[in-house]
């Protein structure tokens, strides 16, 4: 799961990451963030059927409740095998990296994200793998799905962090609540210059937390981002490769 204060890179990480490992695995990405709705565009995929709505919407995510929508998603009681989805709720990035949304919120007084963050959580819990298949799942901004339990079905947390002692504040709070969970807990520095870089690793010791990976700011990330479109990185994509093989991903 890679989690994060808004705006930190959480989602260009994860492109990138995505693109990174497809070229080993099977990848999916799975949108859990109920707000933000370009991160297809960003991974060139089309954009999917929310998976909520596979469900009947967010009104019946609470009343099917974890058994029903296991089964639900489920075939042959195996637990959910995401290639085993219809077609129209996982679309397919150039380099064939799957792409699940989980659902958005998007009307006015439409209700909270609650069971959007239930349904990713129940996905993840019940979610079966093959060897060569990984999944990153990219949180919605900040601190939310740690109050709805998303972590659990989860084996690792990478948090991102961008220059600001908010960020880090942020993640020290993620690393200490998902502790009793007993998962793999990473973090990432983003978007930092060579001048703050040693500040915030410095900062990170001091609050009892270490940087596993620093992406540098990359212009053609910034550009990229400014137009829109499908997302280009530059100098930066070695440093994700680094990253992934930091933390034994690659
Ligand atoms: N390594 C980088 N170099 C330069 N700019 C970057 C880098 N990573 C991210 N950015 C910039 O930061 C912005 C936010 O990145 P991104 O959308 O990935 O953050 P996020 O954590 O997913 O945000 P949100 O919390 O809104 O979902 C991008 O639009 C881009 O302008
Ligand atoms: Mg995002």
């Amino acid at each position: 799961m890679i989690c994060g204060k808004g705006g930190t890179g959480k989602s260009v990480i994860s492109v990138l990451m995505a693109r990174i490992l497809s070229r080993k695995y099977n990848v999916y990405l799975i949108d859990s963030d109920e707000s933000n709705t370009l991160l297809p565009e960003m991974l060139g995929a089309p954009q999917p059927k929310p998976l909520v709505e596979y469900l009947g919407g967010r009104g019946s995510v609470f009343k099917r409740g974890e058994v029903n929508i296991v089964r639900a998603l489920s075939k042959a009681g195996r637990g959910v095998v995401l290639k085993n989805l219809p077609d129209q709720y996982v679309s397919k990035s150039p380099e064939g990296i799957g792409l699940i949304v989980i659902g958005k919120v998007r009307n006015y007084s439409e209700g909270c994200a609650c069971p959007l963050n239930y349904l990713t959580r129940t996905l993840l819990k019940h979610l079966v793998l093959d060897e060569d298949e990984v999944v990153l799942v990219v949180t919605d901004a900040g601190i939310e799905h740690i109050g709805r339990g998303v972590e659990e079905g989860s084996d690792a947390v990478l948090a991102v962090v961008d220059p600001t002692a908010e960020s880090l504040s942020l993640a020290k709070t993620l690393k200490e609540q998902i502790k009793p969970l007993k998962k793999k807990f990473w973090l990432v520095l983003n978007k930092a210059t060579p001048e703050v870089a040693d500040i915030i690793i410095e900062k990170a010791k001091g609050m009892g937390l270490e940087v596993n990976g620093v992406i540098g700011f990359d212009e053609k990330i910034f550009k990229s981002c400014l137009e829109g479109g499908v997302l280009k990185a530059e100098k930066s994509m070695s440093q994700v490769e680094n990253v992934l093989k930091a933390i034994n991903l690659l």
